[in-house]
């Protein structure tokens, strides 16, 4: 069901990289709603072609390779997506994360550190450098909606969840110290969504995540929520319905995050 949250909005959708990606969902749920949309992911992502079909479900949306890492990528993305959609932008989804010493299977006591620096520069600067280059190209429009995805891992120990958990509270605090001056300067929000686990490449990469997705369903009043409802969550972040959340972190986690135990948990714990 469509409301139209979305009609006569401009935005950019980061990181949809498969039909499971959090990105994906959005993607189509902001089109749903109204939204004209550029995508992006990193030009090797866009290698595996399958970006093409979310593009076409969403109104031939043009879909520009830009390394998160890159000031030049992310200028010339902003500078390409302004020119297709006709003005500025009136959200941005940053759906990315990596982290090296996870997929070299490195311990967090035992971390690569240029693989560390590399991590955080993929999964959590790159929020920083995509706020700068939109503040200092000015291509957002008053009252635009930044969101970017984070894990309760930055508030609370997940051990396998490693360096990550480290990027996700750099990222939060960036969400916020940005929050701050792009509020002052031109009413711009910018929110975090902790999102629970949700099976996708990046979620599946953590290790024992059957066991930490099973254990977070148990541990949560709803259930987990899904990468549907997440985007479901994210398009009322773009619309003109929160116009007055920023700098938040929010736990979008079907109760996870404040509950102490479950009767569930409890009764497994007494066989
Ligand atoms: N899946 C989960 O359990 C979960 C839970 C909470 C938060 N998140 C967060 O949600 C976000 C999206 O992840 P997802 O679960 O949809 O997985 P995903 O693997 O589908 O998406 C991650 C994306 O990051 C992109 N990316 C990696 N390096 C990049 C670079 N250098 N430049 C540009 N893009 C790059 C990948 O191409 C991919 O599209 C991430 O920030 C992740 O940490 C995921």
């Amino acid at each position: 069901m469509s409301y139209n949250l979305l009609k006569g909005k401009k935005g950019i959708v980061f990181g949809a990289l498969d039909s499971n990606s959090i990105a994906w969902k959005t993607a189509q749920r902001c089109y749903a709603e109204g939204a004209q949309l550029v995508l992006t992911n990193a030009p090797v992502a866009l290698r595996m072609g399958e970006i093409n079909k979310l593009a076409e479900e969403c109104g031939n949306a043009p879909v520009i390779g830009a390394d998160v890492t890159s000031n030049e990528d992310l200028t010339n993305l902003i500078n390409q997506s302004r020119e297709h959609l006709g003005g500025n932008l009136d959200f941005v989804l940053h759906s990315v994360g990596m982290s090296l010493n996870v997929r070299k299977n490195k311990a967090y006591t035992d971390l690569n550190y240029d693989f560390q620096h590399k991590s955080f520069d993929i999964s959590a600067m790159s929020l920083h450098r995509l706020c700068q280059c939109l503040y200092q190209a000015d291509a957002m429009n008053e009252w635009g909606s930044i969101v970017a995805l984070t894990y309760i891992a930055a508030q609370r120990v997940f051990p396998d969840y490693n360096e990550m958990a480290d990027a996700k509270a750099l990222l939060e605090s960036v969400a916020r110290s940005f929050g701050y001056h792009y509020g002052v300067k031109k009413h711009v929000r910018i929110n975090t969504i902790s999102q629970s686990p949700t099976r996708t490449t990046a979620g599946s990469g953590v290790k024992g995540f059957d066991g930490f997705i099973n254990y977070a369903e148990k541990m949560s009043p709803l259930g987990n929520a899904s990468a549907d409802d997440c985007a479901a969550y994210t398009v009322s972040l773009f619309s003109d319905l929160t116009r007055m959340v920023t700098m938040q972190n929010l736990f979008h986690d079907g109760g996870f995050s404040f509950t102490g135990v479950t009767a569930e948990v409890i009764a497994q714990m007494e066989k």
